[in-house]
């Protein structure tokens, strides 16, 4: 296992679009998921899509902490997932992303998703998501098609360093605090 380097917006492996997997058992694909959990860990996100590692394959892993206003998830792995918006209502929140690092910015996101994707036992994981936890879904899962969080953005205004967003959505942020996504 290892920390991995982390692709950087404005690197292709981000943008191109990731390719399914075709083995979700392969030895190749445990050991991916596992230096992409080292990573996570060590870069203290709370999730995790391979062509960040510079892996063009449509593998995310990801967890919800507990205290984000749902229930929390355990850290799990999707392989070749697919999403479904459940209900047309959407949320704006903040996002960050590991490879936009210091940067965040307000995102609209689907409340209410359907999601399924194959564990590393090569089983069938199907739930249903709300808030948080299909924000982080859909971010992954972004990933996979190339989207990056700002191309999701109705409002380039609200995108910038940590600290200045912080400093001018003061208050936003206390009435919405449990919303604000970390790192992803
Ligand atoms: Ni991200």
């Amino acid at each position: 296992m290892a920390v991995l380097q982390i692709a950087r917006m404005g690197h292709p492996v981000l943008v191109r679009g990731a390719e399914p997997v075709v083995d979700p058992c392969a030895p190749a694909v445990r050991r991916l998921v596992a230096d992409m959990v080292d990573t996570l860990g060590q870069e203290q996100g709370v999730g995790l899509a391979a062509p960040q590692v510079f892996v063009p394959l449509r593998v995310v892993i990801f967890f919800v902490p507990a205290g984000r206003g749902g229930e929390a998830v355990p850290l799990t792995t999707l392989v070749n997932p697919v999403i479904e918006p459940l209900s047309d209502d959407r949320e704006d929140a903040f996002e960050g992303c590991l490879s936009l690092p210091g940067l965040m910015g307000l995102v609209g996101r689907y409340l209410h998703i359907r999601y399924r994707g194959f564990g590393l036992d090569g089983k069938l994981i199907e739930r249903e998501a709300h808030d948080f936890h299909a924000r982080v879904v859909q971010h992954e899962c972004d990933h996979l098609d190339g989207i990056l969080y700002p191309m999701r953005m109705a409002d380039l205004t609200t995108l910038g360093f940590t600290d200045e967003i912080r400093a001018r959505f003061a208050a936003r942020r206390h009435d919405d605090e449990d919303k604000e996504a970390p790192a992803a």
